[in-house]
C-alpha cells in the first residue's frame, strides 16, 4: 500500500524534530552534554513520591487507577486554583483545566483555535515544542523580536499589520515571559504592560506558557501576564515538569470560559482523561508543602549551575561571542559572530567532546538562528560545565 498517499495535510506538514534527529550524536558517552531541555533528575524528590503512591495504593486501593473528569481530579483542580491565586491569578471552575504536560495544553489550543493558513505570532527564538504543534496544526508562524528586556513591542505591531494587510487572519501571539526556552530571556514588567496594552490596542489574544517562572535564582521574576491583564484576554499554561517531575505529566490551563469549554471537548477526544493517579501525587504535593520544598531546594541547585556556566563563558568565549544572562530556568543562549553555522560546529564540537542544540530550529521561519545556539546548564555537574565550555571555546576557534 502507497501509505504516503493515506497522509492527511497536517502530517504531511509534521516534520521531526531537527533536535531529536541530533540526539544520535550528542548523546554518545563521553560528551559533556549541554543539549537536553530537561531539568535535572537529581532535583526530583522520589522518596516523597513513593511514600505518596503508597498511601494512595493504601487508602484509596483500586480507586486511585479509575478513570477520572476530563478536566482532571477535582481536588487538584480546586488546590491549583488556590496556587494560581497565590500568584495573583483568580480563576471560575469554568476557567480552568488540567493537562497531561503544557505540551498537550499547546496541542490542544492550537487545535481548538487555529484553521491551516491562520497566523500565529511567536517570539524569536520561541520554543520547539510549541512551533511544532502550531506547524502540526497548519498554522502560518510569524516571529516577533526579542531583545534582552522582552518583546520588542513596535516589531510585535509591525508584524501584526503585514499579516492583516496580507489578508491573514492572526489567532494569538504565544509568549514564553519568564526564562525563556530557548533564550534565557524574562520579560521586564515594562515590557508586560506595554505587551498588553498592543494586544488590547490590537484586540489580540495572548497565550502566555510559564513552566519557569518559580525557577528563579534570587529575585521572582514580575508578575505574570494573566496577573496583569485586566482584559481577560490571556490563556495561561504552566506545569509542574520543572517544580516536580515531568514524569507526572500534570499541569494546567487558565483561560476564557469559552475556550476552556472546547479544550475540554478537544482533550476529551485526545485521551478522555489525565493520570488520577499523578494527580493525586502533586495534590498531596501541594497539600503538605512539598512543593514549596522543592522550589527552595531547585533554585540555588540551578543558580550554581548558571553561575559556573556565565563565569566560564566570560573566562573562555573568544571576541565576538555573546550569550544571554538568565536570571532563572535552564538556558543559556549563545551566539556566534555573524556568518558562523552552529549546525556545521556541532561536529567538531562532539569531535571535541561537548554538545548543545543548535539554534535554527527554534525559529519559526527556515534558515535563520544560525548562528545561534541553546545551552542546558541543567544537566552536568559544576566541574564538567566549566570543562564543556573550555572545550567549547576550543571549537568554535578552530
Ligand atoms: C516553554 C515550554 N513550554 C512547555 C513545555 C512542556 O512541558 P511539559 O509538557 O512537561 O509540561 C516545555 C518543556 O520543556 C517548555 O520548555
Amino acid at each position: 500500500m502507497k501509505f504516503q498517499e493515506l497522509l492527511s495535510e497536517s502530517a504531511r506538514a509534521m516534520r521531526f524534530s531537527a533536535i531529536r534527529r541530533m540526539s544520535a550524536v550528542i548523546e554518545r558517552p563521553g560528551i559533556i552534554s549541554f543539549a537536553p531541555g530537561q531539568p535535572s533528575p537529581e532535583t526530583f524528590p522520589v522518596a516523597d513520591f513513593d511514600r505518596i503512591l503508597k498511601r494512595a495504593v493504601a487508602e484509596e486501593a483500586a480507586g486511585a487507577f479509575q478513570y477520572i473528569l476530563t478536566r482532571g481530579y477535582s481536588p487538584l483542580l480546586e488546590a491549583v486554583a488556590d496556587y494560581a491565586r497565590r500568584k495573583g491569578m483568580d480563576s471560575h471552575p469554568a476557567e480552568r483545566m488540567l493537562t497531561e504536560g503544557s505540551q498537550q495544553g499547546l496541542d490542544l489550543v492550537s487545535r481548538v483555535l487555529i484553521d491551516p493558513g491562520d497566523v500565529v505570532l511567536c517570539e524569536a527564538p520561541s520554543y520547539v515544542g510549541a512551533l511544532s504543534a502550531f506547524r502540526a496544526a497548519r498554522a502560518r508562524m510569524v516571529s516577533v523580536q526579542l531583545d534582552e528586556q522582552g518583546l520588542d513591542l513596535e516589531d510585535l505591531r509591525r508584524q501584526y499589520r503585514a499579516c492583516r494587510d496580507a489578508g491573514h487572519r492572526v489567532k494569538f501571539l504565544y509568549v514564553v515571559p519568564n526564562y525563556q526556552n530557548p533564550s534565557g530571556i524574562t520579560h521586564t514588567l515594562e515590557r508586560r504592560a506595554g505587551l498588553l496594552e498592543v494586544a488590547h490596542e490590537l484586540d489580540l489574544l495572548v497565550v502566555e506558557d510559564d513552566p519557569y517562572g518559580d525557577v528563579y535564582f534570587d529575585q521572582p521574576p514580575p508578575p505574570t501576564l494573566r496577573s496583569l491583564d485586566h482584559d481577560g484576554r490571556v490563556l495561561y499554561l504552566s506545569s509542574f515538569s520543572k517544580i516536580l517531575a515531568p514524569a507526572l505529566r500534570t499541569a494546567f490551563v487558565l483561560g476564557p470560559e469559552t475556550l476552556l469549554a472546547k479544550l475540554e471537548i478537544a482533550k476529551q477526544a485526545a485521551d478522555l482523561c489525565g493520570s488520577g493517579l499523578s494527580h493525586r501525587v502533586v495534590l498531596a504535593c501541594l497539600r503538605e508543602g512539598l512543593i514549596d520544598a522543592q522550589k527552595e531546594r531547585i533554585r540555588p541547585y540551578y543558580r550554581d549551575k548558571c553561575k559556573a556556566m556565565l563565569d566560564a563563558l566570560a573566562r573562555e568565549m573568544p571576541e565576538g561571542v555573546s550569550w544571554t544572562h538568565p536570571t532563572g530556568g535552564l538556558f543559556v543562549w549563545l551566539r556566534l559572530p555573524e556568518g558562523r553555522d552552529a549546525e556545521a560546529l556541532l561536529e567538531a564540537a562532539v569531535a571535541e567532546g561537548v554538545a548543545y542544540v543548535p539554534g535554527s530550529p527554534f525559529f519559526a521561519e527556515d534558515d535563520t538562528g544560525l548562528n545561534t545556539m541553546r545551552l542546558t546548564f541543567a544537566r552536568e555537574d559544576v566541574p564538567k560545565i566549566e570543562e564543556g565550555v573550555r572545550r567549547l571555546a576550543r571549537a568554535i576557534r578552530a
